[in-house]
C-alpha cells in the first residue's frame, strides 16, 4: 500500500548557517521505493514550488561508493541491517510515519548543506598510509605468485570491503573512526605487501585519526552494528596489535 508520510528533515544553508529541522509532506509514496527515490519525490515537489531542494549525498546507488550517509531516526543509514541509505527501501516504514533525518554528526564531519558532510577527513587518513608502494619498472612479482593462507586472504578481503562512508563514526558516541582505520590497517596488514610499510602506515594513519579530532574506542559496538558491510571489531582489535608492535619498534 502506498504511504502518506511526514518527514522532518535538516536544513542548513551552508557550513556557518545554524541550521534547523524543518517538518514537509509526501504522499502515495511506494514500499518499492528506496529512500533516496522517496527524497528525489519530496525534491521535485519542492522545485515545483519554487523552494529550495534537499541536497543530499548520493552516487552509485547500489551500496558501493559510500557516499549515501543519512542518519534516519536515529540511527545511520536508517532502521535496516547491512545495507547503505540508498539500499534502504521504504517497505521498512508504514503509512503515517513520521521520519526524522539528519546529516552524520561528528567534529570531523562538518556540515557543508543540508543533508551533507565534509569527510574528507577520511581521504586523509587514507593519503597518511592506505596503500602500498610497488615497484612498475617491469619487473612486478605476479601477485598470484605469492602464496596467502587463505583465512588471512579471506581477513583481508572482508577488511576491504569497507566503503569509507562514515557510519561507524555516526554511530558512536565518541565520534571514533577506529571501525574505518582498523579497517583500512587491516586490508594490507594481513597480506605479504602490506608488511613492508606496516609500521609507518598504522602509526601515520592513527595520528592523522586523532589530528582530525575523532575520538576514542570505548568498546561500546555501535560500530559495528550500523555498519553496512558488517566490518568486524575484529579489525580494531588487529590495529591495536599493529600499533602497539609498531610504537615499540618505533
Ligand atoms: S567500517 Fe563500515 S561504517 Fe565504517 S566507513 Fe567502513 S563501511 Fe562505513
Ligand atoms: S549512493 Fe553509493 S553507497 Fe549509497
Amino acid at each position: 500500500m502506498d504511504m502518506n508520510l511526514t518527514l522532518k528533515i535538516w536544513r542548513q544553508k551552508n557550513a556557518s548557517d545554524k541550521g534547523s529541522m524543518v517538518d514537509y509532506k509526501v504522499s502515495d509514496i511506494s514500499p518499492d521505493m528506496s529512500f533516496l527515490e522517496m527524497l528525489d519525490v519530496l525534491n521535485e515537489q519542492l522545485i515545483n514550488n519554487d523552494e529550495e531542494p534537499v541536497a543530499f549525498d548520493h552516487d552509485c546507488r547500489e551500496g558501493i561508493c559510500g557516499m549515501c550517509s543519512l542518519y534516519i531516526n536515529g540511527e545511520a543509514h536508517g532502521p535496516d541491517r547491512g545495507v547503505t541509505t540508498c539500499q534502504l527501501h521504504m517497505r521498512m516504514f508504514k503509512d503515517g510515519d513520521t521520519i526524522t533525518i539528519e546529516p552524520f554528526r561528528a567534529t570531523a564531519f562538518p556540515v557543508v548543506k543540508d543533508l551533507i558532510v565534509d569527510r574528507s577527513s577520511f581521504d586523509r587518513i587514507q593519503h597518511a598510509g592506505g596503500f602500498i608502494s610497488v615497484n612498475t619498472s617491469g619487473n612486478t612479482i605476479d601477485a598470484n605468485a605469492t602464496p596467502i593462507n587463505k583465512e588471512d586472504a579471506d581477513d583481508a578481503f572482508s577488511a576491504a570491503t569497507c566503503i569509507g562512508c562514515g557510519a561507524c563514526v555516526a554511530s558512536c558516541k565518541n565520534s571514533s573512526a577506529m571501525l574505518f582505520v582498523g579497517a583500512k590497517v587491516s586490508q594490507f596488514a594481513l597480506l605479504p605487501q602490506g608488511k613492508i610499510e606496516a609500521t609507518d602506515r598504522v602509526l601515520n594513519m592513527v595520528k592523522q585519526m586523532d589530528d582530525e579530532g575523532f575520538g576514542n574506542c570505548t568498546n561500546t559496538g555501535a560500530c559495528e552494528v550500523e555498519c553496512p558491510k558488517g566490518i568486524s571489531l575484529e579489525n580494531i582489535a588487529r590495529m591495536n596489535r599493529e600499533y602497539l608492535a609498531a610504537s615499540l619498534k618505533g
